[in-house]
């Protein structure tokens, strides 16, 4: 069975945040609602959503739109038809009648829905209708979040499952997850269980918001939204519905009634209008004080708010062991918390699904969390988890678990899918080296980095890294959410602070001196990136050989925004792509000044499609949509190329003086028109500097390294003042660019 064209019918957040994704998928797409205004409003909301739904805004119009009594004929036509309207067995159930008279012979029809069982929404429908009938439950925002659960039971025809799966996964980039009609699926099931025991402890335990989330967080491998930022962002008011749904579809005795049961204050907020981000603030709020905005917290107890506290832990990378060991509240909260999801998780096999590894993964794809619940017991430690465990009556998993203590009972990762992904091939392959900045893995004859750090910030040693595993083929991918964002400001910070900028100076040479190892070794060198793709990072990509790149990236070289310019080869590279087009053959200035334009703005692009156009890409680097396919992708890549020639030397021919005073001109007149202050303008004058080539004249060619200088000399200059200096302060406390 083949889909090439497909009706979505509901085109509220879900109906058209799908519509968006089938779109980039470049499938024929028609989003119907009750009134072709509202599908159309639909549609404006996809071209100005942010982050954006579409990965390319130009095909905006190929989405189609229309209303359910003028326009339904074009069911007929689709392979594949998604309702996607409101949570209303009723509605639903007209519509099915009505999509079954009109669907073309074996069409597949799914329901977007979050809670109903497929029992229920198919009871009206024939023997026949029912097996091409299921449930297609995405994520919001569709895009960007990794996991669709494809909800089946005994009726349905599992080949078509199957091809629906296959489609999903290879056309629409999603981790495809086939499970059973059962209340929330995976996800939900454990996810929002886990929300709601890390809320219930913090409750009993006497912790505050902030607390909490510093535990339920990072720490654990969970976004640092942690529980009570999520509450918000989710809404508090649609979370009061999907429990009041699992309490109504669970049976009596299950233990996620218990932590289900509705808090008096939770249910005060969202009486009073504080249902989290979108409304007038939830667990925590936006409040003005002496006309300035912080961020406020509620106390649990009382529920004032008053500013609220940062809490460090002082944790730098995920380590449940030690985190559930700490002699403190923290500790003892965490292991709370980490026990009960793991007992509750294991207690629901085989019931939910046979397959634990698809619970885990579900975790990982649909909230972001770095390890399900039993990779979290793994990395306890089976002897040490039921060392310390309570009871476990009734739990056939931990019973049996307890009897083997099998440390190695998880075996293979991600079942759910064939392809050949980062997280299958690590287990294989050696650990030749690591740091505490990125592990180096040795896999059959070739190498693979991965960053380890924050947001995958980068320091000395993950250039070393890099550098060292330049001896063989080499692969830098990562199965954290960024790619990097950037050199690591506070490392660079804490070297200004103490006035020691050799070591700084030493760090950018370093920087610079890999980057042209990755560009020039004798073994070709991948790059594999998706999420934010920032600053340094995007050096490191657009330095290496081939790119095989995430259809969701944010790529950009951002460094002005902090004062500084890009040192470690983003200037030069970025410019001599620039430098091959036809019209920089025509004139010297053209490459430099378009450069100039892009960096001095730190543009950034939100999409492959984005960054071709200006140059952060090339048409001829990948661009794949799903993110499992980034090793398998740039494995064959290694295969093609066994050999491999390093590219030729790049070398520069630019006007020098003249062309930085035209560029200066440019600065004048946005400094003129208050578009940028005082730094703003020594700050361009230094991108100006690296960009007309120094003191340079035409006739004179330059070499890469002679660029290399001009960025490093730039980069130190800038990293000396003290406004450079606060913008960064500025930006590593709050995330934002400082304008001074
Ligand atoms: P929504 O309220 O944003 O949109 C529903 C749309 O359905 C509206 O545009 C409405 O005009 C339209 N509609 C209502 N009756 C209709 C009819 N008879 N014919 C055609 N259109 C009709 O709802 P949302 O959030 O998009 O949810 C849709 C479905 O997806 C629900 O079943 C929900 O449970 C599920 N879901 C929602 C998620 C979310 O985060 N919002 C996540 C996953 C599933």
């Amino acid at each position: 069975m083949k889909i090439k064209k497909v009706v979505i019918i509901g085109s509220g957040t879900m109906g058209s945040g799908i519509a968006a994704h089938l779109c980039n998928a470049n499938v024929p797409v028609t989003l119907l609602d009750l009134k072709t205004e509202i599908s159309e409003k639909a549609r404006d909301r996809i071209h100005n959503s942010r982050p954006p739904l579409l990965i390319d805004k130009t095909k905006i119009e190929n989405i189609k739109v229309g209303n359910i009594n003028d326009d339904f004929g074009v069911v007929k036509e689709a392979d594949w038809v998604v309702e996607a309207v409101v949570e209303r067995i009723d509605i639903k159930h007209n519509i099915y009648e009505k999509i079954f008279k009109n669907r073309k012979q074996g069409a597949i029809v799914s329901s977007n829905t979050s809670s109903i069982p497929i029992k229920i929404l198919s009871e009206k429908l024939s023997k026949d209708e029912k097996k091409d009938f299921c449930i297609t439950h995405f994520f919001n925002p569709v895009r960007y979040m990794g996991l669709l659960e494809i909800v089946k039971n005994e009726n349905n025809d599992l080949d078509k499952i199957n091809s629906l799966k296959k489609f999903c996964e290879i056309e629409l980039g999603k981790g495809a997850i086939v499970c059973n009609d059962t209340p929330g699926f995976l996800g939900n099931r454990i996810g929002v269980y886990a929300m709601q025991v890390a809320m219930t402890e913090a409750f009993k335990m006497k912790l505050s918001v902030e607390e909490a989330d510093a535990v339920f967080g990072r720490p654990m491998g969970i976004p640092k939204t942690g529980v009570f930022g999520l509450y918000d962002l989710i809404g508090i008011d649609l979370m009061a519905d999907v429990l009041k749904s699992f309490i109504k579809e669970l049976s009596k005795n299950d233990p996620f009634q218990i932590v289900a049961k509705e808090i008096p204050l939770v249910k005060k907020l969202v009486e009073t209008g504080y249902t989290g981000r979108k409304g007038k603030g939830g667990f925590y709020r936006m409040n003005k004080e002496n006309n300035q905005k912080i961020l406020q917290a509620i106390n649990l107890d009382s529920g004032e708010y008053s500013s609220s506290k940062k809490i460090d832990l002082g944790i730098e990378t995920v380590n449940l062991n030690s985190l559930i060991n700490r002699k403190d509240k923290y500790g003892e909260y965490a292991w709370v918390v980490i026990s009960k999801i793991i007992k509750y998780a294991s207690s629901l096999v085989p019931g939910i699904t046979n397959k634990f590894n698809d619970i885990d993964e579900a975790m990982r794809l649909g909230f972001n969390w770095a390890m399900g619940p039993f990779e979290m017991l793994k990395s306890i430690g089976v002897k040490n988890f039921f060392d310390r465990v309570d009871n476990f009556k009734d739990n056939k998993f931990l019973e049996d678990l307890s009897k083997t203590k099998d440390e190695n009972f998880y075996g293979e990762r991600q079942l759910y899918t064939d392809i050949e992904t980062l997280g299958k091939i690590k287990p294989k392959a050696v650990k030749v080296d690591k740091n505490k900045s990125a592990d180096i893995y040795r896999f059959n004859d070739f190498n693979i980095v991965e960053f380890t750090t924050k947001a995958c910030a980068l320091d000395y040693d993950s250039m070393d890294a890099l550098k060292n595993a330049t001896d063989k083929p080499l692969i830098i991918i990562n199965e954290s959410m960024q790619f990097s964002a950037g050199v690591n400001l506070s490392y660079t910070m804490n070297f200004a602070e103490k006035g020691d900028m050799r070591s700084i100076e030493k760090f950018i040479k370093y920087f610079q001196e890999t980057c042209k190892h990755l560009k020039y070794s004798d073994y070709p060198v991948i790059s594999a990136p998706s999420g934010l793709v920032l600053g340094g990072g995007e050096e490191v990509a657009i330095q290496s050989n081939f790119v095989v790149s995430h259809t969701n990236i944010v790529m950009g070289l951002v460094e002005t925004l902090v004062g500084l310019v890009p040192a470690g080869g983003g200037c030069k590279e970025v410019l001599w792509r620039w430098l091959q087009t036809k019209e920089a053959k025509k004139d010297p200035d053209y490459a430099p000044l378009k450069v100039f334009n892009i960096i001095g703005y730190a543009k950034t692009a939100t999409s492959p499609i984005e960054a071709e156009p200006l140059k952060f890409l090339r048409p001829e680097d990948e661009k794949i949509m799903n993110r499992n396919s980034l090793f398998e992708v740039s494995r064959k890549i290694i295969e093609r190329n066994i050999d491999f020639k390093p590219p030729q030397n790049c070398t520069f021919n630019l006007s020098g003086k003249p062309l930085k005073e035209k560029m200066i001109k440019i600065l004048e007149k946005l400094y003129d028109e208050k578009i940028i202050m005082d730094h703003g303008m020594e700050v361009g004058k230094e991108l100006a500097n690296v960009l007309s080539g120094g003191e340079t004249t035409l006739d004179k060619t330059l070499t890469e390294d002679d660029l290399y200088k001009l960025e490093l000399d730039s980069f130190m200059r800038l990293i000396e003042t003290k406004k450079t200096q606060e913008r960064i302060k500025y930006t590593l406390k709050t995330g934002k660019p400082l304008v001074n």
